[in-house]
């Protein structure tokens, strides 16, 4: 039996190295929690401010996200609706069509990014920036090589640079390679109040994945409940059937 465990775990936990390891650095922890409404409240109020401009969430309607994170229609009208007028229409992004020739590629639309990414890679990214002379923003990303999107946080984050480790290379010459990032030049937050900013923009990004999230979540502890009551009611209703046979 242990002999099995341990070759199962053998097994499993190449996979978890790897799935950490996509994209080259191991990924921060969110601890970003759905059932967190006033989190979700800073979360859209910070989207709105800092992503909306470019990023869509074309699944996502502004009088649904009013309902389920309790924003009055009048406040969501007055401080969160930039890029539209009617509560029912989408949230979309300020983002002209020829986007793509300001960025080298398209700012993608966020709706499904917390579901297809996960929440920890999205957490990274947003710590992941650093100053990079030779991208276009002068900044690059730990997570995403190359990365076309400007650091638009820089303003509260400051600015990181990167970390090197000389590595002798397949020829033997001299290669850097990159293991981390430092900060630079601080920005207006300290490091744990940009946390918590991310961790806000995270959970509502998880939020816009998925709505319906939190409601499951519970619905499902609910639906335990229930058949772990029934079942009691059913084991008394069956001895009380066969008390007359045995
Ligand atoms: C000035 C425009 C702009 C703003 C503002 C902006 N982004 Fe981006 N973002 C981009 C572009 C361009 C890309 C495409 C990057 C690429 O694929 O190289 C991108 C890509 C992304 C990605 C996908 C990364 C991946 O792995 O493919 C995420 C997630 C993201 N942005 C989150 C955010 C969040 C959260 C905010 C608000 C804090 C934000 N962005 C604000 C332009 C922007």
């Amino acid at each position: 039996m242990f002999k099995r465990l341990t070759l199962m775990a053998a097994l499993l936990l190449p996979c978890g190295a790897v799935l950490a390891e996509e994209g080259g650095m191991e990924l921060m922890h969110a601890g970003t929690d759905i059932n967190n409404m006033q989190s979700l409240q800073r979360g859209a109020r910070n989207f709105m401010n800092y992503c909306s401009g470019c990023h869509s969430l074309q699944y996502l309607r502004y009088n649904r996200m009013g309902d389920d994170l309790k924003i009055p229609i009048a406040q969501l009208q007055a401080d969160l609706m930039f890029t539209s007028e009617k509560p029912f229409d989408m949230v979309n992004s300020a983002m002209p069509a020829d986007a793509e020739q300001w960025f080298g590629k398209r700012p993608p639309d966020l709706s499904l990014a917390a579901r297809a990414k996960g929440v920890d890679y999205l957490y990274s990214f947003l710590h992941g920036f650093y100053a990079d002379k030779t991208r276009p923003w002068g900044v690059n990303n730990l997570y995403l090589s190359n990365a076309s999107m400007p650091h638009v946080l820089q303003r509260l984050q400051g600015l990181q640079k990167p970390v090197f480790k000389h590595e002798a290379g397949e020829g033997g010459e001299p290669k850097m390679v990159l293991t981390g990032v430092e900060m630079m030049s601080r920005g207006s937050m300290s490091p744990e109040e940009y946390d918590h900013f991310v961790r806000d923009i995270v959970n509502f990004l998880d939020y816009a994945a998925e709505p319906v999230k939190a409601t499951r979540q519970s619905m499902g502890v609910f639906v335990i409940l229930f058949l772990l009551v029934f079942f009691a009611f059913a084991y008394l209703l069956k001895k009380e059937y066969w008390k007359d046979v045995h």
